[in-house]
Parts: C-alpha cells; sequence; structure tokens
C-alpha cells in the first residue's frame, strides 16, 4: 500500500469510507442514522470548494480564534539538551487553548450551513467540549457536551467554562467513565436525535465523514507551519515534526501539508500514552465508534480498558488515518509514560516560558529523549496543542507544583 501524491490524506479512501485497501476506517452506522450521515457527507463536500464558506472559515479563524498561532526556537531548550534545534509551533496560544478550537469552530459552521439549531459531541480533556461551547455560543446553537464522569471530576476547570458558556455538560457514568463511554453516549444520542442534530465527533476518529470534518478543520496548523518555515528558513528544512497522538486530530493538522515530503525530508512523529498506545504497540484492528482502527482489545476482543494521567489521551482507539500512516511507514508511533510526561512538563517550564497541558508534555517527552542525540542542523517542531491550566490540579499533585 503507498499513499498517493498530490491527494490530500482524508480523500485517500475508496467509495465505502475505508483507507488502505480496505483495513481501516469505513462507515458501521446504525441504519437510522445512514442519510443524515450521507447529508452531511454531500454538505461537507459542497462547503469545502464554496469561496463563500472558505471565506467566512478564515474570517472566524482570524477574528474569533486570532489568527495564526506563534512559531519560535526555544534556545533554552536547546543549548540545554546539547543537540538538534528545537522549535515550539504554540497552537496553545489559539484563542480557545487548544487546537480543537478549529475544529468545533468548523463545525459549528457546518450545523449552521445544515439548518440545524442544535450541537452535540464528545470531550474527554474538556478542549474539544469548552471550544464546542464557545463556538455554539458564538453561532447561537445549543449545544450539548458529552463527558465521562471521570473526566468531569479531573478536568473541572474546562467544565466550568462550558457551563459558563451555556452548554449542557451531560455527564456519562457507564464503563470507565472517560472518553470512549462519552463518545459512545454521545454518538446514540445522535442516531434518537439526527435529523435536528449536528454530530460534532472530538476526535480525527468515527465514520469516515467525522473523521474527514476533523482532519480538514485541524490542518489550518500545517498550513501556517509551512508559510512560518518558509519566513524563517527560506525553504523546508530537514525536519521531524513530534506530535501527541489521542484519537489523532492535532497530528493530523500538524502534519497535513508534509505528507508528500520524502520522510528522510520530513519526519513525522507521533507519541501516545504508555498504557493508550494503540499505535506504538501494534494493537489489533477493531471495530469502534463506526471505524476500523488500530485499537486496543482483551483477551475476548472486547475494547480494553486504557489508563493515562492525560483525559485527552485515555481512549483505546486511534484515527484510521494514523492507521494507513502507520501501515505505510510514512509515520512513526512511539509511547511515552505519565512519568515521563510529568518530567518533561518539568523541564519545559523551567526552561521556557511554556506551560504544556499534559497531552503535548508527552510529545515534549519524545522530543527530550531524542534531540541530544541530533545535530545542529536538525530541526526538531513540537506541536504544543494545549495549554496547561486545566491540569493545574494534576500537576500540583504529581509533582508538587504548577509554575506561575
Ligand atoms: C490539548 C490536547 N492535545 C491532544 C489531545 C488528544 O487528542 P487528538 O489526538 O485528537 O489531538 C487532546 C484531547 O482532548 C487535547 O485536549
Amino acid at each position: 500500500m503507498k499513499l498517493k501524491k498530490g491527494v490530500n490524506i482524508i480523500d485517500q479512501h475508496d467509495k465505502f469510507g475505508f483507507y488502505c485497501n480496505g483495513k481501516f476506517g469505513g462507515n458501521f452506522v446504525a441504519e437510522t442514522a445512514r442519510k443524515p450521515i450521507e447529508d452531511l457527507s454531500k454538505l461537507f463536500e459542497k462547503l469545502r470548494k464554496s469561496k463563500k464558506f472558505l471565506k467566512k472559515r478564515d474570517f472566524y479563524f482570524k477574528h474569533y480564534l486570532g489568527g495564526e498561532t506563534p512559531f519560535f526556537k526555544l534556545n533554552n531548550l536547546t543549548k540545554y539538551l546539547g543537540g538538534a534545534q528545537i522549535w515550539c509551533k504554540d497552537v496553545s496560544a489559539i484563542n480557545g487553548d487548544a487546537h480543537k478550537a478549529y475544529h468545533a469552530t468548523v463545525n459549528a459552521l457546518i450545523c449552521k450551513e445544515s439548518g440545524k439549531k442544535f450541537i452535540a459531541g464528545d470531550t474527554g480533556a474538556g478542549m474539544f467540549g469548552k471550544n464546542l461551547a464557545l463556538a455554539a455560543k458564538e453561532m447561537k446553537l445549543s449545544a450539548k457536551i458529552f463527558m465521562g464522569t471521570k473526566d468531569i471530576s479531573r478536568q473541572a476547570p474546562n467544565v466550568k467554562f462550558m457551563r459558563e458558556a451555556g452548554a449542557e455538560v451531560v455527564p456519562v457514568d457507564s464503563g470507565s467513565k472517560t472518553l470512549v463511554d462519552a463518545v459512545s453516549e454521545c454518538m446514540r444520542h445522535y442516531v434518537s436525535n439526527c435529523d435536528t442534530t449536528h454530530l460534532a465527533v472530538g476526535s480525527a476518529i468515527g465514520a469516515n465523514i467525522f473523521l474527514k470534518i476533523c482532519a480538514w478543520s485541524t490542518s489550518q496548523i500545517s498550513r501556517e507551519l509551512k508559510r512560518q518555515l518558509i519566513r524563517e528558513f527560506g525553504e523546508i528544512p530537514k525536519l521531524k515534526l513530534i506530535n501527541v497522538i489521542g484519537g489523532g486530530s492535532s497530528a493530523l493538522g500538524f502534519w497535513n501539508e508534509f505528507i508528500d515530503y520524502d520522510k528522510k525530508h520530513v519526519e513525522l512523529i507521533g507519541v501516545e500514552a504508555k498504557y493508550a498506545a494503540p499505535l506504538a504497540t501494534n494493537a489489533k484492528v477493531a471495530i469502534l465508534h463506526g471505524a476500523a482502527q488500530y485499537c486496543l482489545v482483551d483477551k475476548e476482543g472486547q475494547i480494553a480498558e486504557t489508563h493515562s494521567l492525560s483525559a485527552g489521551l485515555d481512549y483505546p482507539g486511534s484515527s484510521p488515518l494514523h492507521g494507513l500512516l502507520k501501515d505505510t511507514k510514512r509515520a512513526r508511533y512511539t509511547l511515552a509514560s505519565d512519568k515521563e510526561a510529568l518530567n518533561a512538563f518539568k523541564l519545559v517550564s523551567k526552561l521556557e516560558n511554556l506551560r504544556p497541558s499534559l497531552e503535548p508534555a508527552h510529545a515534549w517527552s519524545e522530543c527530550i529523549r531524542i534531540a541530544p542525540k541530533l545535530n545542529k542542523t536538525d530541526v526538531i517542531v513540537v506541536n504544543n496543542c494545549g495549554k496547561g491550566y486545566k491540569d493545574k490540579k494534576i500537576y500540583i499533585e504529581n509533582i508538587g507544583y504548577y509554575p506561575k
């Protein structure tokens, strides 16, 4: 299996929504949701070609999310690690504090275009939920956010944001009480209400159209990064692009514009949480949330429970698009433990004025591991995709402080 050059990775599926000769993706959806999902697919294909819609999206990205996020060299960390140049694409500087802002905004715009007044989404870390609540408020939509009760408790600051923005937070107390159950419950709600409700899936997962909308929205990150690299270096230098992976939306956005480059030129490195790492541990392919994907399963083939200190990474599945990138060897996947992520937070926040959330702290951990083995001409860019305020309590409990 080879990736097609010049074709956006999101479009490299067959007519049934499968990638990689039928191995990943597809549309395993309830019969009753088939028609609304088909309608949404047609609407999205129309909108992504519409100049008027693209202008509206760009207007919101600029004036509501704050425009281009910063890209800068981390001189202190580079000097301390003594190898590769370390650069940061600070997506956490967006008005919304995480890449989920792109995806939430686009979903709210699509919901408006569809004529629906209700929007439903899932959230783990609360970053997608918060951004969906804010976008819904801005566009006068009524939002329901499904969230596991364990996550409601560990990501309380974001729950407060959602409620203050007027969204209904629906607690999900089944199963592991985390993201996997929140997604299931949100999808159940959609199946019963699909005539009036737009479903905004919180990562690049789900039936084909949902992961396409998500990865299309976050690809703004790599469009910006490409321009910024050319501004800084005059060309695309030899790069390693390091990104954390939960469902995979942040990485797909960070990598989208670079997938056609040779991997010796632009290496793509995904970092999962140690006990929620289907890609890095060569897990089985299973069907979860409407799509076939690398997924952690138990001995009986049932979806396995995961563990991560990070609510955004505590998920057993992975985007079908990451399955494709893994099987074609275009990206490589590795993992970081809770402890490694916490240590990375300590070092990065000590040396630099950055306060990554627990999710990108995993990406920083891989950067810290590999940078000393590389040369000064090597350029590492880490996507710092979320702000740490939501994890302040967890950081204090585990490392004893949260820096100013
Ligand atoms: C800041 C941040 N980064 C990463 C993730 C992981 O999700 P994804 O892999 O879809 O980007 C999350 C999930 O909530 C998040 O909030």
